[in-house]
């Protein structure tokens, strides 16, 4: 039985990594700050005060993270509040929640700037938000876009000349990367924009490729949707990170695809194209559910591949895990064992973990782990058989992950490593 256990979780991991093609190492730019992810935790908040701007409480944790930033739910209830007359289009109000997002990058720039320095805070690079798939109303510049009917050409439309929108919240029209202006558009004007911010290392851009990947939530048929519309926006994203890295700004590119023999969700193609097209410009790969899966899976709420993860590390892509609490934690594990462990499987340089229950201020926290020493990796993750999973040896602890990524542990090697001073 043990045998035929072990034969098997060797047959899992061997097989997908032998089946994929070569892929250059990563090759583009490092980020302008220097990785610190060894030496502290390398974690990230990304919240929203969806009521104004943050308290200095808050903004005093938030800087504890290496990374920060806020989320399209920013200002929501005072400036960004929709109704069903503010949906359609025809009557959308101009939100600029890009000013929401510019106001709190900026206010954090001065808490960072005017506030006494404290050992604990730790943050270097602070992003802001943006959507990549619909041009929603409430970006003035997205908005501008689609309440012009010269642009109409920009956006997807059914056979019957009909345009795309999205129908799950009704936030805006589906943007056509096939179509040559439109590319123009995210770059000059979107891109464009961002380079002119302030207070900003980095943007996070949400939905690269849910379209084409996830479940579609629009008002037209799936036929819409095709690989060409695709391949030209991972060629836009390419424009865009040359765009914004000549400004220092990186953009953080949140995906649902997986290499070829690790497939995360159901893409037209593989993301071996999306990486090889990206793999000399500097931006970071997100992932939204983490990276605890051990197949292909395709529900929502559903997490990439470790093998994936695996990967990247490998090949030294810069990435950015959330990952949500583990319901199922049983002591001394807590809910934050496991995707703490799963994330050190695969951490190596520009590597960064946030883990919260949802988006909102109060859904993230400074967990008690961020302040353990894990220190450097001292080779990479390695297969064990007893029980069957996975090992990574750090300098200040070993960290073990069960062959079907549900349970984990983290053994420190000296009691120092278990609290940091701080
Ligand atoms: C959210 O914004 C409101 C209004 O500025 C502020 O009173 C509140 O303290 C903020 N909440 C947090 C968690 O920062
Ligand atoms: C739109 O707003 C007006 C004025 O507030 C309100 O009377 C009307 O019911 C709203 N229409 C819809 C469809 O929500
Ligand atoms: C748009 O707003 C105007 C002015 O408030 C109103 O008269 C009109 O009915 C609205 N149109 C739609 C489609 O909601
Ligand atoms: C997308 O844009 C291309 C180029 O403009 C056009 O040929 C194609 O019909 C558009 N597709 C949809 C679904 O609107
Ligand atoms: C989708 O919904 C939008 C907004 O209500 C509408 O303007 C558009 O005509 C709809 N498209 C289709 C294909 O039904
Ligand atoms: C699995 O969880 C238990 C706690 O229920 C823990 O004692 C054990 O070390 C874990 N096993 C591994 C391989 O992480």
């Amino acid at each position: 039985m043990i045998d035929v256990l072990m034969a098997l979780w060797y047959a899992l991991v061997v097989i997908p990594a032998a089946a994929s093609p070569q892929l250059p190492p990563y090759s583009g730019p490092k980020p302008p700050w220097p990785y610190r992810g060894y030496s502290r935790f390398p974690a990230v908040w990304f919240g929203q005060n969806r009521s104004g701007l943050d308290s200095a409480t808050e903004m005093a944790l938030e800087a504890k993270h290496q990374i920060v930033g806020w989320g399209w739910q920013q200002n929501y209830n005072t400036v960004g509040k929709y109704t069903a007359n503010h949906t359609k289009g025809t009557n959308g109000t101009y939100y600029q929640q890009e000013t929401s997002l510019a106001q709190m990058a900026s206010r954090f720039a001065a808490y960072l700037e005017f506030s006494p320095p404290s050992n604990a805070r730790q943050v270097q690079a602070t992003f802001v938000y943006r959507h990549m798939e619909v041009a929603e109303y409430y970006w003035s510049l997205a908005a501008a876009a689609f309440h012009d009917p010269r642009n109409a050409e920009m956006f997807l439309h059914s056979e019957d000349g009909k345009v795309c929108w999205k129908t799950n919240d009704m936030t805006g029209p589906f943007w056509n990367f096939s179509n040559a202006r439109a590319m123009d558009w995210f770059v000059e004007e979107i891109g464009g924009e961002l380079t002119r911010e302030a207070d900003i290392n980095a943007v996070f851009f949400d939905e690269t490729d849910w379209l084409y990947c996830g479940p579609v939530f629009n008002n037209c048929s799936h036929k819409t949707v095709t690989a060409d519309q695709y391949h030209h926006k991972i060629e836009m994203m390419r424009r865009l990170a040359v765009k914004l890295n000549a400004a220092g700004i990186w953009p953080i590119y949140s995906t649902f695809n997986g290499f070829q023999g690790t497939e995360y969700r159901n893409c037209p193609f593989p993301f071996d194209e999306y990486y090889r097209t990206l793999a000399d410009v500097g931006w970071f790969r997100f992932y939204e559910w983490g990276i605890g899966n051990t197949k292909p899976e395709g529900g929502p709420g559903s997490q990439a591949q470790i093998l994936q993860a695996l990967r990247e590390s490998e090949l030294g892509l810069p990435v950015i895990v959330h990952a949500y609490l583990d319901k199922d934690a049983k002591p001394p594990s807590t809910p934050r064992t496991l995707p703490l462990a799963l994330f050190l499987l695969a951490q190596t340089d520009y590597w960064y973990l946030g883990i919260s229950s949802g988006w909102n201020d109060k859904d993230w926290s400074w967990w008690p782990e961020y302040d353990q020493h894990y220190g450097k990796p001292l080779g990479r993750a390695t297969q064990i058989m007893d029980p069957p999973g996975w090992r990574r040896e750090f300098e200040g602890c070993t960290v073990t992950v069960t062959a079907d990524l549900k349970n984990a542990s983290i053994r420190f090697h000296s009691r120092e490593h278990v609290q940091l001073l701080v």
